[in-house]
């Protein structure tokens, strides 16, 4: 820490939170911290930078404080022939985060397997990373899973996921990696959250109790990220996904996410003739679903150009009820027969919606619609499954 003086306390994270309506002092003193990590990382300020804030700061700036969004300069951290640490690169989010990367920026990737390095293994991950020396990292690695892996292995869950953010986190830290996104969940909301989430909102209530231990896990790795930004001043920025899906999901059902989930049972029974599939729960709960390609262009455009300590909600406004979606997904698979719910299951949250404003007001837009976006994953599914 600078001088001695505290690090600033955090707007975000805190049980009691700190009204979002912030002051300008509040505000020139985000921007002072930020300007010292675009200098540390050899960004040019933008040309309306330090004056724009200085006179704005009292206007336009306590409107994009409110909102949860800082002001960006226009393409603060080019990626163009950086090198960058994918964590996780063989998962969902991971392998579109590398073919996204591959197709375009002109970064160079940088992966290791999971067999080559256990993310959980400090010692080792402070090696790699202090002998690689990425330029940024993304945090894209961590034990994900439904309702029925959360509660039948809590203890790994919450492990696993405090291992890997702590681990990643801080030995990008010690390697002088100034720039880092790390990955929250829509389950770190409240469970009776108001919909559309936002950021303000984590903390002011109990979270989702089927999947605590991991919700916690991934609150304390927003946490830490929020942490070594304040004391370190380095870029480290949390994103919130909405439902991810799309081709990378893992195919094991305790791993697979909602939609390979759902979609491999109906394939399944489609394959043996049988007449009906039984899903967990009413089927009333409501999910916004992205599609992982548009999550991973989010996420490189927030690499580029977001620095603020405001986590970002990446939503899709693809809001379907599980039962909505399990009828899309029958007509997608071809499954002829019928669906029956069991009420004795758990449904997790009733809603997880999340409003994502700041990513539309910096120019993101979602361009796969639902219908398109399952016929793409069904076309890879079927695919593996058939190899
Ligand atoms: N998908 C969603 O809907 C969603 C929503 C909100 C937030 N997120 C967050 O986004 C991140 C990525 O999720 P995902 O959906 O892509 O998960 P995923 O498909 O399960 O992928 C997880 C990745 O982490 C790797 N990994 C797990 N444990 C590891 C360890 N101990 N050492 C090294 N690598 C390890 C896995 O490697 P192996 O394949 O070799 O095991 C895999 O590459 C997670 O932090 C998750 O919490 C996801």
């Amino acid at each position: 820490m600078e001088g001695g003086a505290p690090a600033p306390p955090c707007r975000f994270f805190a049980s009691a939170l700190v009204s979002p309506a912030c002051d300008a002092e509040a505000l020139a003193k985000a921007q002072v911290r930020r300007a010292k990590a675009d200098r540390a990382l050899g960004v040019e300020p933008s040309r309306s930078g330090a004056a724009f804030f200085l006179f704005m700061a009292g206007g336009v700036g306590m409107i994009c404080a409110l909102m949860g969004v800082e002001r960006q300069s226009n393409r603060c951290f080019p990626l163009s022939g950086r090198r960058v640490f994918v964590a996780g690169h063989s998962g969902l989010v991971g392998s579109a985060l590398t073919r996204r990367l591959s197709d375009e920026n002109g970064a160079k990737i940088l992966t290791v397997s999971r067999g080559e390095l256990d993310l959980r293994n400090g010692p080792a991950v402070t090696t790699f990373l202090e002998k690689e020396r990425p330029d940024a990292v993304i945090v894209a690695a961590g034990r994900v899973g439904g309702i029925g892996a959360n509660r039948k292995q809590p203890a790994d869950f919450i492990y696993d996921n405090l291992m890997i953010e702590a681990n990643v986190i801080h030995a990008a830290w010690k390697a002088g990696v100034r720039r880092l996104v790390n990955f929250g969940s829509g389950c770190v909301y409240p469970r009776e959250c108001s919909q559309p989430m936002r950021p303000e909102q984590i903390g002011t209530g109990p979270m989702e109790p089927t999947s605590e231990p991991y919700s916690t896990a991934k609150l304390a790795g927003m946490i830490m990220c929020d942490a070594y930004r304040r004391q370190h001043g380095v870029a480290y920025i949390n994103v919130i996904p909405a439902g991810v899906y799309g081709p990378g999901d893992c195919l094991d059902p305790e791993r697979a996410h909602v939609v390979t989930a759902l979609m491999r049972r109906f394939h399944e029974a489609k394959q043996t003739g049988a007449s009906e599939v039984v899903l967990w729960g009413s089927g009333r709960p409501q999910r916004e679903l992205l599609y992982v390609d548009d999550l991973a262009e989010a996420v490189l455009l927030l690499l580029e150009r977001y620095d603020g300590e405001a986590p970002v909600n990446a939503g899709s406004g693809q809001v379907c009820s599980i039962a909505e979606l399990a009828a899309c997904l029958v007509e997608v698979t071809g499954f002829k027969g019928r669906i029956a719910w069991d009420t004795s299951k758990p449904d997790g949250a009733a809603a997880k919606t999340l409003d994502w404003t700041p990513l539309r007001q910096m120019g993101w837009n979602p361009r796969t619609g639902l219908a398109a976006g399952l016929r793409r994953t069904y076309e890879w599914f079927a695919s593996r499954v058939s190899e």
